[in-house]
């Protein structure tokens, strides 16, 4: 290792966005591999709305691997941090540095430490898929760091192991999850299937819930419907391979009315083998599917598709912009803000959906219509506590601008 006295530091900041399950992963093979029972399928989240931000560094001057998330320090003790640790380093290449004089060999990672800042643009605590985005971001930007040769094909396979649905998060636009068949874990790995180009129409609107009730974690949720439920074996063996051919189509022919009975269908059927495990699991909120449902049967053919990972924020999708202006229009009807909230805070993301809506403040709230299809339509307000408009967006990047690091380039500490 050239430079040994010296105390340089040599860092990579990467950027990988966070995706949302329309054909969901629900239960594991191999509970230390993260091998899953079915093949899925998601939308990658616009990474300017919801992402991990990760700078990664390395420096002769530090003792032990450490990470900071969100500012605050955390554990790398944990098993599926280590596993990600470990196969980054064993596949790590010789890097140069010319400017800097440094030359790290493949043999020096070994005993070289990390230090690893990342930090959600979203709130950590909204239940949002924090981890996918953040196993995602940790895999790809030690790769980079490490001068990992491997494909994000080969990365999936690593990122995987820290967080199943991480795997997908690798990839922009519309990613399948292959199983695979073997035992090592090889063959379990995302593709992209189309890039976020390909259907540019598609608007996402989140409805973030405000009362949120202690959640059984997706981890131990799904080792529990595997361990209880009939209906998980009869949905992986019989209905989501069917599902995961029709949902490629779909996607492939930008094809909306099937993509919305698939993602609905499939939400509702992973919800059904929640209540199917013993004792119950219950993440859904019920409200916003009931308005969806009922709007949707109000039209020649589905307008928005909805969908719930493991918790109750609603992630609803709009066929395209006009359709979202609409939907916003409903869902603020709705859920209007509790009293002390402020529109800014309340619509975010990319808020010019708002002007279609025809809202500037909150009073124009207040004075939306009813929607024409729902007789007595009800309020509730406060139940949500916001909305984020986004869409469909690209995978990981790396973050060329120094400024953006979150470590110091003097120390490796947290800036
Ligand atoms: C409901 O990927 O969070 O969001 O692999 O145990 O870390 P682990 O679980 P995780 O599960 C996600 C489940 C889901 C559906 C999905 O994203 O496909």
């Amino acid at each position: 290792m050239a430079c040994e006295s010296e105390k340089w530091v040599l860092m990579v900041t990467a950027q990988t966005p966070t995706n949302i399950a329309v054909i969901k992963y629900w239960g594991k093979r191999d509970e230390s591999l993260i091998l899953p029972i079915n093949d899925s399928i998601s939308v990658t989240l616009d990474p300017e709305h919801l992402c991990t931000t990760t700078t990664v560094a390395v420096s002769p001057s530090f003792d032990q691997d450490r990470m900071w998330l969100n500012g605050k320090e955390i554990s790398l003790s944990g098993g599926r941090y280590q596993r990600c640790l470990r196969e980054i380093r064993s596949r790590a290449s010789d890097v140069e540095d010319e400017e800097k004089g440094i030359k790290i060999t493949k043999k020096d990672w070994e005993n070289l430490h990390v230090h690893i800042a990342s930090y959600n643009n979203f709130p950590t605590a909204a239940g949002l898929a924090s981890s996918a985005a953040g196993f995602a971001c940790l895999v790809f930007s030690l790769a980079k760091l490490m001068n990992v040769k491997e494909d994000e094909g080969k990365l999936s396979a690593i990122a995987r192991q820290g967080s199943g649905s991480a795997c997908r998060s690798l990839y922009g636009g519309f990613v399948k999850w292959i199983m695979g068949k073997h035992d090592d874990g090889s063959d379990s790995i995302a593709v992209q299937l189309a890039d976020e180009k390909h259907w540019d129409d598609l608007v996402i609107v989140i409805a973030v819930v405000s009362s949120r009730q202690k959640e059984t974690s997706s981890t131990s949720g799904m080792r529990e419907s595997v361990e209880t439920s009939m209906l998980i074996k009869h949905r992986a063996k019989e209905v989501v391979p069917k599902r995961i051919v029709a949902m490629e189509e779909a996607i492939k022919n930008r094809d909306f009315p099937s993509f919305a009975h698939l993602a609905c269908a499939d939400s509702n059927q992973f919800h059904a083998v929640c209540l199917d495990t013993c004792p119950p699991i219950f993440y859904m909120n019920d409200t916003i599917i009931g308005c969806v449902e009922k709007w949707n049967r109000s039209e020649e053919s589905p307008q928005v598709a909805y969908t719930f990972d493991a918790g109750p924020n609603a992630v609803l999708i709009a066929r395209n912009r006009k359709v979202a202006a609409s939907l916003l229009q409903r869902l603020l009807f709705h859920f209007p803000p509790s009293s002390d909230a402020d529109l800014s805070s309340y619509v975010i993301g990319d808020k010019s959906i708002l002007q279609d809506v025809g809202v500037t403040d909150l009073k124009d709230i207040e004075a939306l219509p009813p929607p024409p299809e729902i007789k007595d339509a009800q309020k509730y307000k406060g139940d949500v506590s916001y909305f984020i408009c986004t869409k469909p967006g690209k995978g990981p990047v790396l973050l060329s601008d120094k400024n953006q690091a979150l470590l110091s380039p003097e120390t490796g500490l947290p800036k």
